[in-house]
């Protein structure tokens, strides 16, 4: 049975194509990957669906209604909830608010029902597993908390079809399993979805069909189970894509980064000598720390004791500080901590090297036009011109603008705190081999991602932290699925805990 059938869908803006022809869909009771390289029109395509856009043609075809005028009122009532890629909360509401904006529950006497919609509220987090309290103003709440509000919020729709566009960016791997739980819950009643997802393991995991995306047009679509990730990522980006492994080592210079017994908010006495030219990749679960650690580094936050040295002088905690030792920083959430959303592509991207080179008072345009344009080549950077408002830009081309920022600077240290965060596979393995560059010319690189695959990819040496404290240090061919979770986990501390408790 089909849920969905959009035949011949076609969408410009300002006179670029952006979807052309495309036919896409989805059967009942079954979980549709929606895969393409950033800019494939993939959030077009659903902001259609949901009646953010209007289509240029063709026709949609939803639960046996063909669908006319699609307005965001229409969809909702038709069945359809949406998880956007960028949040899309009331920032100054609180969280119950949010849950019942529209569909507010009112009393016998036709006031508000706060107390029956907060209890429906926290019964529906209890369901998601997550703590958030239904009274806290939604700006207070972590990026984390505010991606599962925001599935919270479309689960408490009651709809036929969940539209999730990169759901899980923000979240750990057990928030990631509990999501997934619950949408394989609600499948076996028949719901369906569509899953957008830049991670492969997600996408086979998950999904049970494909449709993949490429220059706005349908290139191909199938079962999971009949394919693999090297050929759907062939059909995403075309011929040119390999697999390969571009990792060598490289002779290493002088310890440049020197911590002793740190310690700051959510980590504790961390010590280890990181040398020039190194690439470290940080790992661990929820509450490891890592985050924490990289923003207290690069003077966002305040240590409470230890030593920072960095080319072997101590640096105590401001970002200026920082950036003056030549420590640079991409931050985890674009969207929240990066992107300068009135300001154009140029003027994103040349921010901090403006700052960080105070020799320079003066913008040097066409020098800024020329580094961006070599940027915009590497990363394939898809847009019409570096006048462009960076908010035009599908989400994980605005990623690597901000990623294209840093590696603009001078930085010594560069913190990448998740940096491929919505990237395409075709560009993440751009971004690996631009780290790999850089570490050979002698900048250190600190990378902090989840994802294993990457580690494997760049790292010299992978540091996994539990609970704000080092785990343990593994080397480069010691990085595998199994060390890693072993160690983000405690696995040996756990069973050790248990014999010793015996
Ligand atoms: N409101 C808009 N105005 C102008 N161009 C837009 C607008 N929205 C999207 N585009 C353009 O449409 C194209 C497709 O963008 P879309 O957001 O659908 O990509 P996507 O497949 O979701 O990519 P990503 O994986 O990066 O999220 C991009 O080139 C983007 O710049
Ligand atoms: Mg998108």
């Amino acid at each position: 049975m089909e849920m969905l059938r959009m035949s011949g869908i076609s969408k410009s803006f300002f006179g670029v194509t952006v979807l052309d022809r495309v036919d896409f869909s989805v059967g009942t009771g079954e979980v549709h990957a929606l895969l393409g390289e950033n800019g494939a029109g993939k959030s077009t395509l659903m902001n259609i669906l949901a009646g953010v856009h209007t289509r240029d043609s063709g026709t949609v075809v939803f639960d046996g209604h063909t669908l006319e005028h699609i307005t965001v009122q229409s969809t909702e009532h038709m069945g359809i909830a949406f998880v956007h890629q960028e949040l899309n909360l009331f920032n100054d509401l609180k969280v119950y608010e949010n849950i019942f904006l529209r569909k507010e529950l009112l009393t016998r006497l036709g006031t508000l029902d706060k107390r029956r919609m907060i209890a429906q509220t926290q019964e529906l987090m209890n369901r998601l597993g997550v703590d958030i309290d239904p009274n806290a103003t939604v700006s207070e709440l972590e990026t984390s908390k505010k991606q599962l509000l925001e599935i919270a919020k479309a689960l408490h729709a009651e709809a036929k079809l969940f539209i999730l566009d990169e759901p899980t960016t923000a979240l750990n791997n057990n928030e990631i399993d509990h999501l997934f739980k619950i949408v394989r819950g609600l499948k076996a009643e028949g719901k369906s979805f569509i899953f957008i997802s830049h991670k492969m393991t997600e996408i086979f995991t998950l999904a049970d069909r494909y449709t993949v995306l490429r220059n706005g047009q349908m290139i191909g679509s199938g079962a999971i189970a009949e394919t693999t990730p090297t050929e759907v990522t062939r059909m995403m980006v075309g011929n040119s894509y390999s697999d390969a492994d571009f990792y060598e080592p490289r002779a290493l210079g002088e310890p440049i980064l020197e911590l002793e017994h740190y310690s700051g908010n959510g980590f504790e006495d961390i010590s280890f000598s990181i040398r020039k030219g190194e690439i470290v990749g940080f790992t661990g679960l929820k509450g490891a720390g890592i985050s924490e650690l990289m923003q207290t580094v690069f003077g966002a936050m305040e240590p409470s004791g230890g030593t920072l040295k960095v080319a072997g002088s101590p640096i105590a905690g401001d970002i200026h500080n920082a950036m003056v030792h030549r420590v640079g920083m991409i931050p985890a959430n674009r969207k929240e901590n990066s992107v300068l959303p009135d300001f154009t592509l140029l003027e994103n991207n040349y921010v901090s090297e403006h700052t960080l080179s105070r020799k320079r008072p003066v913008i040097r345009k066409r020098a800024e036009r020329q580094r961006f344009e070599r940027m915009r080549g590497m990363l394939n950077i898809r847009c019409n011109g570096e006048d462009d408002l960076i908010t035009s830009l599908s989400g994980g081309n605005q990623q690597k603008v901000i990623l294209a920022r840093w590696l603009n600077t001078d930085a010594d240290v560069l913190l990448l705190d998740n940096p491929t965060q919505g990237i395409d596979v075709g560009a993440k393995a751009e971004i690996y081999k631009l780290i790999l560059e850089l570490a050979r010319r002698g900048k250190t690189l600190l990378v902090n991602t989840l994802e294993i695959p990457e580690l494997q990819k760049v790292a010299d040496r992978c540091i996994v932290f539990y609970h704000g404290s080092i785990h343990s240090v593994l080397r480069h061919e010691d990085i595998t699925e199994e060390n890693v979770m072993l160690a983000a986990t405690n696995a040996a501390g756990v069973a050790q805990e248990r014999a010793v408790a015996q």
